[in-house]
């Protein structure tokens, strides 16, 4: 589903140079459960963007789909494959729950018949379905990841990253967000998700280390 070839990234600024991602190689499956772990500024985040396509990287090639992404393309390969799950949620808060998980389908032009039915079956799956007319103000911080990955889902895209996605949940809402990712993996979603917590990261089919800009484990 997504290959890296020697893929190296450097940050560069009047007074610094940093080499953020050098040399990856890294080969992800469809419906592959990939955690990534590193410490800080090891280039998680990089890594992340690079494979979500939303910067770009220096040397090397990224392949979606066994196609060979130009990086004139980027954000056209990155509207048909891609959504970002944050940390933050990155909710609209003058909006309904149901507008934001509808706002990915507006921007896809969805019509409103089938924009309508499928928020209902993400609010029912996602065991939200009384939150439809609150404000993201009103509701919980699990409440609030819960709505961040139904409103990723509803742009139905075939790669899912997430940044910490659990960074701001507690043990038991961290759970069942975990469930939620691998019953996407299960139904063919590829996932890959960064995390610092090693007890999210052993719920991936696989677990990379990044350090230094380097990957240092690729079972
Ligand atoms: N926009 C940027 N400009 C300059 N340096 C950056 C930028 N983004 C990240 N870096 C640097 O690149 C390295 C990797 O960062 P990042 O990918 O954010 O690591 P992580 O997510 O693992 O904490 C760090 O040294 C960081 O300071
Ligand atoms: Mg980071």
């Amino acid at each position: 589903m997504i290959e890296l070839k020697n893929i190296s990234k450097t940050y560069k600024g009047k007074f610094y140079e940093v080499h953020a991602l050098k040399n990856i190689n890294l080969k992800i499956d469809k419906g592959e459960f990939v955690a990534v772990m590193g410490s800080s500024g090891s280039g998680k985040t990089t890594l992340l963007n690079m494979i979500g396509l939303i910067d770009k990287w220096d040397e090397g090639e990224v392949y979606i789909d066994g196609k060979k992404v130009e990086k004139k393309n980027i954000q056209e390969y990155r509207k048909k494959y891609i959504t970002f799950v944050f940390q933050h949620f990155a909710l609209i808060e003058t909006d309904t729950v149901y507008e934001n998980i509808e706002l990915p389908m507006l921007a896809r032009k969805v019509p409103k018949g089938k924009r309508k039915e499928t928020i209902k079956t993400l609010l029912s799956e996602l065991g939200i379905n009384e939150l439809s007319r609150q404000l993201p103000t009103k509701i919980s911080g699990g409440q609030k990841q819960r709505v961040a990955i139904a409103r990723a889902l509803a742009s139905d895209t075939e790669i899912i990253l997430a940044d910490e996605p659990t960074g701001a949940l507690d043990k038991e809402n961290t759970e069942d967000i975990i469930k939620i990712l691998r019953k996407l993996a299960a139904k063919g979603k590829t996932i890959i998700l960064v995390t610092h917590d090693i007890h999210v990261a052993e719920c991936a089919d696989r677990i990379i280390q990044i350090e230094n800009g380097e990957i240092v484990i690729n079972p």
